[in-house]
């Protein structure tokens, strides 16, 4: 993954990666082989190359909304076995509840961030995304995915806490 993107990310992210919701997240297994955390920052920086893609032909992009909302898309899924009865429960809910997650640790939650992260799961759940920039987490989100299962590593470590910027492998990703 490009350092400068990893970077942006971070300093954007800020808030989130510093919480404890994150701190959590990249200690919750996903997709088998990588955690909730490092698939959220995958997401994340995927979401902005797409977006500078874009820009450079000459789209407008929120790049703030695409890295807030890639971030704590899949925060509402902490805690998952306790939480939902079966997976078509947390397919259709951890959304919904993410949003709640994400309100909780950004004040200033935008309704377009929002919309974004309700709707990641369109097509499978939810309704398409109303604005650009969650169309980009979502087909970030599929990406990233499908990535995590054949490259589950993009850190070294967990992404958690201040120190997420010198924990990134740039060797990798
Ligand atoms: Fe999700
Ligand atoms: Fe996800």
């Amino acid at each position: 993954m490009n350092e400068k993107i990893i970077r942006d990310v971070c300093a954007v992210g800020s808030d989130v990666l510093g919480s404890r919701y994150f701190a959590e997240a990249m200690q919750q297994k996903h997709h088998g082989r990588t955690t909730v955390g490092e698939h959220s920052m995958r997401v994340a920086c995927t979401g902005l190359q797409i977006s500078r893609l874009l820009e450079k032909m000459h789209v407008e992009v929120d790049e703030k909304a695409v890295i807030r909302s890639g971030l704590c898309h899949d925060l509402g899924i902490l805690g998952r076995s306790e939480k939902f009865r079966n997976n078509r429960e947390c397919c259709w809910r951890h959304p919904i509840d993410s949003v709640d997650v994400a309100n909780y640790i950004l004040q200033d939650l935008t309704e377009k961030e929002a919309d974004g992260i309700s709707n990641h799961m369109w097509p499978l759940t939810g309704k398409r995304p109303t604005y650009l920039e969650g169309m980009i987490l979502t087909i970030a989100d599929k990406y990233s995915s499908m990535l995590d299962t054949v490259k589950p590593k993009m850190y070294r470590k967990g992404a958690g806490n201040q120190n997420t910027e010198q924990q990134a492998d740039h060797r990798a990703g």
